[in-house]
């Protein structure tokens, strides 16, 4: 599929007035997607799991207006109008607009709030910029019913990916690909398509366990972070290494096999991790308690023969990753062992998920 199938080939009889409401989630690559090039396409291909209580809802009132030469908008986090969103949601409206024709024709009421808490270093852009991306899609699926479901979610991450990358991965499935693979049927650099290869039982409700570590502002933000990939002297190793690291993985969740997926879920976080401690400027985005808290880990995997793992995004905080039928042990040792190293003994238990829902 080309872009250019995104844009709408008909004018619709578009509606006056109306709201539309979805939530979607986060999710947690395995294997990530750090370094981009033309407008929001990935360097490598990504896989993540869908989470299922980290979620965004976002709720839109639409307006005919008059004057059609802006956009306009208002957006408010957890009932407060809040400003600060307004610049990068205009970034976002000016992307799309050319496969939303209709963006300027409308006043937007734009309400949203996370189910996990402001400020506790979980990125919001992966499940806020795909709820913005549901709601604009579904004024247009309102005025033109003959959308298929399968071109809605083709379009929906195609929308939300110019939003933000990871968003692409956060709209349908349990495991979601991002980015062209010719090991992945269908896969495209333009938007998330749920695998749907064999999966092992086991991968159909795993845990993840997210450490606060860092409660901080991002000490980088994704954009400078991506962009510290051109001209990074690993940069062609390291797209290689994920692309590779994809085709590993694909036999190993149809199997099962966890020594195998542990050994890749955690080379990726690590590679991640070591990217930005070679680039230029370079960053070490761990704290002394990541540190930790991955050590414990591999201790408690020896000592207790289990297949816990852990996984980093682009900052401190930890997602532990295990399967379920370990979970009452895992929360064991992270109540006993971890919550020391987490700010204000903060943790967020989630799971898979099967994508966003309409509300
Ligand atoms: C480290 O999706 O936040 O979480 O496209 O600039 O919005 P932008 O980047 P973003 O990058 C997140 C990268 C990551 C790894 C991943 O989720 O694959």
């Amino acid at each position: 599929m080309q872009e250019q199938q995104f844009i709408p080939s008909k004018k619709y009889q578009l509606p006056e007035e109306g709201h539309v409401a979805w939530e979607s989630p986060s999710n947690i690559a395995l294997v990530k997607y750090w370094g981009k090039y033309g407008e929001q396409l990935p360097k490598n291909t990504s896989i993540s799991f869908t989470l299922s209580h980290c979620k965004t809802t976002t709720k839109i009132n639409f307006k005919k207006k008059d004057a059609v030469k802006d956009f306009s908008f208002e957006v408010y986090l957890d009932g407060k109008r809040t400003e600060s969103f307004e610049p990068k949601i205009k970034k976002f409206f000016e992307r799309v607009e050319v496969y939303l024709p209709f963006l300027k024709q409308y006043h937007f009421k734009i309400e949203t709030q996370n189910s996990f808490p402001h400020s506790s270093g979980i990125a919001s852009s992966a499940s806020g910029m795909s709820a913005l991306a549901l709601c604009l899609l579904q004024l247009e699926r309102q005025a033109n019913s003959a959308m298929t479901e399968e071109f809605f979610n083709k379009k929906a991450s195609f929308l939300a990916r110019l939003g933000s990358g990871s968003a692409a991965r956060s709209i349908k499935g349990n495991l979601v690909v991002w980015g062209e693979h010719q090991a992945v049927r269908e896969s495209s650099n333009l938007y998330g398509v749920a695998y749907s290869d064999d999966v092992h039982a086991v991968f159909k409700d795993y845990q993840d366990t997210i450490l606060l570590v860092d409660r901080g502002e991002k000490q980088v933000s994704s954009t400078v972070g991506h962009d510290l990939m051109h001209d990074h002297p690993f940069a062609e190793q390291r797209f290689t290494q994920a692309n590779d690291n994809l085709e590993k993985l694909l036999p190993i969740l149809a199997s099962g096999n966890l020594e195998e997926f542990i050994h890749i879920v955690e080379q990726e976080a690590l590679s991640l991790h070591a990217m930005m401690m070679t680039s230029h400027p370079y960053f070490i985005l761990m704290k002394p308690n990541t540190l930790q808290i991955i050590n414990k880990i591999w201790e408690f995997r020896q000592t207790h023969n289990s297949k816990v793992c852990f996984t980093l995004d682009a900052g401190a905080n930890v997602h532990v990753l295990y399967p379920k039928e370990e979970k009452e042990e895992v929360l064991d040792f992270i109540k006993n062992q971890l919550v020391g190293y987490c700010q204000k003994g903060m943790y967020i238990c989630d799971e898979v998920g099967f994508g966003a829902k309409s509300i």
